[in-house]
C-alpha cells in the first residue's frame, strides 16, 4: 500500500488511462507523419511510458499483475487505434486538397444524355405486341439461308426473276442472304408436329437495291397460321385488327389480288390513308390507300413442300416491311435516314 490509500495495482491501472488519455490529446491533432511517429515511440516504443509503467510490475504482488496486464493491454490497442485514425485522417486530407486543386468545383456539371429506342425499334415491338395479342408466337430463322427454304420449298420457279444475281446476295450458288422472311414459314411449317400453328418472324432481310426508300438490308415481319379450316376470311379478320392497332383505331383495309409464288389466291393489303383518313392526299397520291403488306392463302404446293397434306391443312401468311411501316407511321421520306444514326434525327422519336 502507498501513501494516496489506493492499492499499488489500482494505482497503476489509473496512470494507464491517465497515459491514453494523454496520448488522445496528442494525435488529435498531429498534423504530420512526423508527429504521429514520435508520439507512438513516446507511448508504445521499447523505451516509452506504457512500457515503463509495466516494468514497474516487477514490484507488484503476483496475484495483481493479471489485471495489469490486461489495462495495458487495452491501453495499448486504444493506442495504436488512434495512431491508426490520425494516420487515415492525414491521407484523407492529402487526397482533399489534389482533389482541390485539380477539379474545379464550381464549375456546372455535365448533363447525361438520356438514350431513346431507336424508330425502327419501337415499330418492331409494336408490331410484335400486337401480333402477340392477336396470338402468335415469335419465331426466328437463320439470316444466312439455303436455297430450299428461301425459294424452293416457297415454291419460286429455278427461272423466277427474284433468284437473279441482280436481286439476291449469294454466298453460294445454293446459299444467300435471305431475301425475305418467308423461309421462317417454310422451317416453322417443318418443325409442326399437331395443327394449329401461329407464328410471327420479325429480322433483317438483303436485297441487291438501294434507293430512298430501297435499302440492301432492311426488315420484314412475317405471319403464318395453319390450321384444318384457316379462310380468307380469318385473314382479313386478322389484319384488319393488326393494322387498326398498329396505326389508328379507324384504320381500314382494301385487298387487291395479286400474285406470289407462294399463296393463292395473293393480295396486296392497302390501308385507309391516315394522313386524310381516306379522303385522298399527297401522301396517298389521292387515292385514299396506302399499300403496306403482301399476303395470301398457303399454296398447296408449299405444304406439300413441307410435307403437309393441302386437303387436311389450310393456312394463311403475310409479309410485311418494317422500314415501310415505320416511315409511313412518322412521316419520314429516305429509308437512309433510319442507318445514319445522326442524332438529328433519332432524337426526333
Ligand atoms: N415475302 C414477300 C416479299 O418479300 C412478302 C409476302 C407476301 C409474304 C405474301 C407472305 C405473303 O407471307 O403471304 O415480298
Amino acid at each position: 500500500m502507498h501513501g494516496d490509500g489506493l492499492p499499488e495495482a489500482s494505482r497503476v491501472q489509473q496512470e494507464l488511462k491517465e497515459l491514453a488519455k494523454v496520448a488522445e490529446g496528442d494525435l488529435k491533432d498531429a498534423g504530420s507523419r512526423e508527429k504521429i511517429e514520435a508520439t507512438r515511440v513516446h507511448f508504445l516504443g521499447k523505451k516509452g511510458l506504457v512500457s515503463k509503467i509495466l516494468r514497474q510490475m516487477g514490484d507488484l504482488p503476483a496475484a495483481e499483475r493479471p489485471s495489469i496486464g490486461l489495462v495495458a493491454n487495452e491501453v495499448r490497442d486504444r493506442i495504436e487505434a488512434l495512431i491508426d485514425e490520425g494516420i487515415a485522417r492525414l491521407e484523407n486530407a492529402q487526397r482533399d486538397l489534389v482533389l482541390l486543386e485539380s477539379i474545379d468545383v464550381t464549375l456546372p456539371g455535365r448533363r447525361q444524355r438520356m438514350g431513346a429506342k431507336h424508330p425502327l425499334t419501337q415499330t418492331i415491338e409494336k408490331i410484335q405486341d400486337v401480333l402477340k395479342g392477336l396470338g402468335f408466337d415469335l419465331a426466328f430463322g437463320p439470316e444466312i439461308e439455303h436455297d430450299f427454304y428461301n425459294f424452293e420449298a416457297l415454291n419460286v420457279p429455278a427461272h423466277h426473276p427474284a433468284r437473279e444475281m441482280q436481286d439476291t446476295f449469294y454466298v453460294d450458288r445454293d446459299v444467300m442472304l435471305r431475301t425475305h422472311t418467308s423461309p421462317v414459314q417454310i422451317r416453322g411449317m417443318l418443325a409442326l408436329k399437331e395443327p394449329p400453328m401461329r407464328i410471327a418472324s420479325v429480322g433483317r432481310v438483303y436485297r441487291r437495291d438501294q434507293d430512298v426508300t430501297h435499302s440492301p438490308v432492311f426488315h420484314q415481319v412475317e405471319g403464318l397460321f395453319v390450321d384444318d379450316k384457316v379462310t380468307f376470311a380469318d385473314l382479313k379478320g386478322t389484319l384488319a385488327s393488326f393494322v387498326s392497332q398498329v396505326f389508328s383505331p379507324t384504320a381500314r383495309i382494301r385487298l387487291r389480288p395479286s400474285y406470289f409464288p407462294f399463296t393463292e389466291p395473293s393480295a396486296e393489303v392497302d390501308m385507309s390513308c391516315f394522313a386524310c383518313d381516306g379522303q385522298g392526299c399527297r401522301l396517298c397520291k389521292n387515292t385514299g390507300f396506302i399499300e403496306i403488306l403482301g399476303a395470301g392463302m398457303i399454296d398447296p404446293e408449299v405444304f406439300k413442300a413441307v410435307n403437309l397434306d393441302p386437303e387436311k391443312v389450310s393456312g394463311f401468311a403475310f409479309g410485311i416491311g418494317v422500314e415501310r411501316v415505320a416511315m409511313l407511321k412518322y412521316g419520314i421520306s429516305d429509308i437512309r435516314l433510319f442507318y445514319e444514326n445522326d442524332l438529328r434525327f433519332l432524337e426526333q422519336f
